[in-house]
């Protein structure tokens, strides 16, 4: 029997990708570049499934493709909002996610986000590297101190759970959260964690609030102008989950104006453009969505992606299924 036909947009990590050679016919990227949409037409015209990621915008327009023959497209990454939910289901196409895998990274560079912009760390190593440094002094780049204070977080599921965990055990953080579900009690108390119903009166009380909600309409710009006036001057925004969940436009006028104290940001409502008003300011720190960016999770992500191709390709249930 013929072998099915996968396409992987972009290099997936080498012992996944020799994986997949042997169970399918496998096409790569080889030298990686972002697919254009006239690449991905072509990609969804010819093979069975579509190995996507967060660079490929596969759209109505994409998915609705003349002679399209994918039927799966195996998302590499958690978050599946780049693939239009209605066009995919209206086509039949299944698409599945690589969930769990990559929730201590993501953590772990929300953690640093807060540590970074808190501690001015950015602007110091831009400080020093521009040979500008003058030497120690007790007052220069004060920073705030993250211990003890109180972290919101925004959808506590596996990536907010972890996060507050570091927060709290490591660096002592009152937890107040904000999502459609509530924890156990019993997991509350671990946390000493304290749900907010009301995303407007938590985020008055935070002196650093991190979003870890999926992007659906309903989040689209959840911290806008509105919300964003409601955080104490005190306060730092950490966004690891997808840019638009902030109004960027909104957030860089209130860090310009001083009325909110920095960001953390890994993430861009028009990746990889970056708001050039963010650019210029010196309390934002940016990092190129580096989420999950350790080799440890991209190869797991990249045999969890893998495991979902495998289970299509022997016609099993698909484990990560979420259209
Ligand atoms: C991924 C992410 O690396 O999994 C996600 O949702 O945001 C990233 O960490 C990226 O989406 C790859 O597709």
């Amino acid at each position: 029997m013929a072998k099915l036909r996968v396409v992987l947009t972009r290099r997936w990590p080498q012992p996944v990708e020799n994986r997949l050679a042997e169970l399918c016919d496998l096409s790569i990227n080889a030298d990686d570049h972002p697919l254009s949409r006239a690449e991905l037409a072509q990609a969804l015209r010819e093979c069975d499934v579509l190995g996507a990621t967060v660079t490929d915008r596969l759209d109505a327009h994409l998915l609705g493709t003349a002679d399209r023959r994918t039927r799966l497209i195996a998302n590499f990454g958690v978050g599946f909002n780049h693939v239009d939910k209605a066009a995919a289901q209206a086509a039949d196409i299944v698409v599945t996610n690589t969930p769990g895998v990559l929730t201590d990274a993501t953590a772990d560079i929300a953690m640093t986000l807060i540590l970074m912009c808190a501690r001015r760390t950015g602007e110091g190593e831009r400080l020093l590297r521009a040979g500008r440094w003058p030497g120690w002094s007790p007052t220069s780049l004060l920073g705030t101190q993250v211990t003890g204070k109180t972290l919101g977080i925004i959808g506590m599921g596996r990536i907010g759970v972890a996060t507050a965990r570091r927060a709290h055990f490591g660096f002592g953080m009152k937890i107040l959260y904000h999502g459609r579900q509530q924890l156990s009690m019993l997991d509350e108390t671990v946390f000493g964690a304290n749900w907010h119903a009301d995303l407007d009166t938590m985020l008055t009380q935070c002196d650093f609030v991190s979003l870890h909600c999926p992007s659906t309409p309903q989040t689209h710009h959840l911290l806008d102008t509105r919300r964003l006036a409601l955080l104490p001057e005190r306060a730092f925004v950490i966004n690891t989950a997808r840019g638009d969940v902030i109004d960027e436009e909104a957030l860089a006028a209130v860090l310009a104006a001083g009325s909110l104290a920095g960001a953390g940001l890994d993430v861009y409502e028009a990746e990889p453009i970056v708001n050039p008003a963010l650019l210029s300011l010196e309390n934002v720190v940016l990092l190129p969505h580096q989420g999950s960016g350790s080799r440890e999770t991209r190869e797991a992500m990249g045999h969890c992606a893998a495991d979902n191709i495998e289970a299509y390709v022997q016609g099993k249930a698909l484990p990560n299924q979420v259209i």
